[in-house]
């Protein structure tokens, strides 16, 4: 790649999915023109359909244009392909970047029993992450806040069946779970905060809660930031999670 080339025009996107059909338009009821197989790449442009909110690539198959549902499809930042672990606060994941599939920090560690919600789930996090965690959660029980981790990092292979249900669920656009490859948790520098006794788990009350508002004033001073806000649900692409964290190193 010279320094002069778009990385756009790079990375292509890749089929994750068994097979993925290719429609002539953005248009799922359509006779699809055929259909990619598992790992295929392609290029083109990532488009929402504003009606439906549906994300879509526009490409071109059999010299016909064509889309392909964004469902069945991630996409590489060529700066997350590395021999080991990416450096934390470098690392590029969003709905438009992601990392390959089977990418796993060697670094990781449980979360210590006292910080989880769960006793018997690990919520394995990078050591430097686990490091400033403990930390800050220590922090937040001196000030007589006991905030629990509900989740921390995930597998490519558990991100997608957890992708795969919510589609089936709540169609191609629903906005909560990140595509295989994409989501933050998969990183290990990413946690789920809750309430002790779970009543505010994955809820937009938590912002409100005793714990959510300690976290807005004080994650800041242990390196941990708020990823998903309402204000920027757009750049974004997902709801607003008051509940994500993620480390970025210090
Ligand atoms: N809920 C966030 C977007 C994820 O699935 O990683
Ligand atoms: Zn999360």
């Amino acid at each position: 790649m010279t320094a002069s080339t778009p990385i756009e025009t790079t990375a292509p996107w890749r089929v994750f999915s068994a097979t993925a059909s290719v429609y002539p338009v953005a248009d799922r009821q359509a006779v699809p023109l055929g259909e990619l197989a598992s790992g295929a790449e392609l290029f083109g442009e990532y488009t929402t359909n504003p009606e439906t909110d549906e994300d879509w690539l526009k490409t071109v198959f059999d010299d016909k244009s064509a889309w392909v549902p964004r469902v069945h499809l991630y996409r590489i930042h060529p700066h997350n392909v590395t021999e080991g672990n990416i450096s934390v606060g470098t690392e590029k994941v969003d709905r438009w970047w992601g990392l390959p599939l089977d990418y796993e920090p060697d670094d990781l560690v449980p979360t210590p029993v006292k910080h989880r919600v769960e006793l018997k789930r690990d919520f394995p996090v990078r050591r430097a992450t686990a490091e400033a965690l403990v930390q800050m959660l220590e922090a937040a029980l001196s000030d007589g806040i006991d905030i629990r981790v509900t989740s921390a990092y995930r597998s490519g292979e558990y991100q997608t069946r957890l992708y795969t249900n919510a589609i089936s669920r709540d169609g191609h656009s629903q906005r909560y779970s990140a595509p295989p490859g994409h989501s933050e948790h998969q990183l290990g520098t990413c946690v789920d905060l809750t309430d002790p006794d779970d009543k505010f788990s994955f809820t937009e009350a938590f912002h409100d809660t005793l714990q959510g508002r300690w976290l807005e004033k004080n994650a800041g001073r242990f390196a941990f930031r708020r990823s998903y806000y309402p204000h920027n649900v757009k750049q974004t692409g997902y709801i607003s999670e008051p509940w994500h964290w993620r480390y970025w190193g210090k």
